[in-house]
């Protein structure tokens, strides 16, 4: 086993973007090494930590990294889920929770859905706060995320899923009934994900998952604002990604169909027997579905940046 015995944070700033890597020396059987630290392992480093020398084929020809010995994180991993008292939300904290994931449950108001939610993740043996906040306002979710960051240490999932939809033709829809929308189910990720960026950015690393919809791409009739809320965070993910890259953040859209929530519930029976009848599968989707694929991008999926991913049973292919 190699033992740390320096490491330093190097800065290089070409511009648009700085780019940062951990360099350092260690030491296995008196042979002292340069070597370099993947960069999400910044916070945990201590000189004399002991770990293991690897050789990586890169770009730059080959080059020798150390990865610590399996650190002890204070507490376990942590996730921010927004609306996630109900729903797909809900789904999405519980499934992080199974896999080991304290969790920041948000939504606009303390609820009895909500209070249930936290009981069945605190069931699971993990940590869970109710963190109320309305997205679509910076000053809330800023406090928000800072509560969070002070009673947990860390958050290293975000998953932007509060959504609401106002359905109206565009002649009959009212400026306030765009602007609500847009400001929940766009500005409100942005909110979020401004507020989570610079603690991620910190931990050396994290991801973020958004809660796009299928209407973002086949232009649902009724829901002017819910899709171009919907296609913006789609056109936000990818900046992100792009943006963010160098810090380890990876940040990714899913795209529901159908699912089966208060959502679609709403739908007129009629309606909505006449929208499964053409979803190739023929049946609406389970909530937890779509939290299986929330928790791959969350848990594994480290290859995968900038994507928008659907999950509709093929309704829009
Ligand atoms: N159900 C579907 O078929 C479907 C399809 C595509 C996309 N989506 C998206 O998935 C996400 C979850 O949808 P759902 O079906 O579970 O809906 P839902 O209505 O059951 O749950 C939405 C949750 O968001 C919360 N919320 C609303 N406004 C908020 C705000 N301003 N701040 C904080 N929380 C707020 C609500 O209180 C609720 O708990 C939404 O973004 C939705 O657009 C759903």
């Amino acid at each position: 086993m190699a033992k740390l015995l320096a490491y330093s944070l190097v800065s290089i700033v070409p511009p648009p973007f700085k780019t940062e890597y951990i360099v350092g020396i260690a030491e296995d059987d008196g042979v002292r090494t340069p070597v370099r630290i993947d960069r999400s392992h910044l916070k945990n480093l201590k000189i004399g930590m002991s770990g293991t020398i690897t050789t990586r084929e890169t770009d730059q020809g080959e080059i020798k990294y150390f990865t610590p010995e399996e650190v002890k994180l204070e507490g376990g991993k942590v996730a921010l889920v927004t609306g996630a008292a109900r729903g797909i939300g809900r789904a999405i904290a519980i499934e992080l929770a199974e896999r080991g994931y304290d969790i920041a449950l948000n939504d606009i108001e303390t609820s009895t859905d909500g209070e249930e939610t936290i009981k069945e993740i605190q069931s699971l043996g993990r940590r869970a706060l109710f963190a109320v906040a309305d997205v679509s306002s910076y000053s809330d979710v800023q406090k928000m995320v800072n509560m969070v960051v002070e009673k947990f240490g860390r958050i290293d999932v975000l998953v932007n899923n509060a959504g609401i939809n106002i359905d109206r033709l565009v002649t009959n829809m009212s400026p306030l009934e765009w602007q609500k929308v847009i400001d929940v189910n766009l500005t409100g990720v942005f909110n979020c994900t401004k507020a989570v960026l610079p603690h991620m950015i910190a931990a050396g690393g994290g991801r973020i998952i958004n809660i796009s919809s299928q209407g973002a791409l086949d232009g649902p009739v009724g829901q002017a604002n819910y899709a171009a809320a919907k296609g913006g965070v789609v056109s936000f993910t990818k900046v992100i990604a792009r943006e963010y890259a160098q810090y380890n953040i990876l940040c990714n859209a899913v795209a529901p169909g159908c699912i089966r929530t208060r959502m679609t519930d709403s739908i007129p029976p009629g309606q909505l027997r006449e929208r499964v009848s053409k979803i190739p599968l023929g049946r609406r989707g389970e909530p937890g579905e779509v939290a299986k694929l929330v928790a791959f991008l969350a848990e594994d999926g480290t290859y995968i940046t900038g994507q928008l991913i659907l999950i509709n049973a093929g309704e829009y292919i």
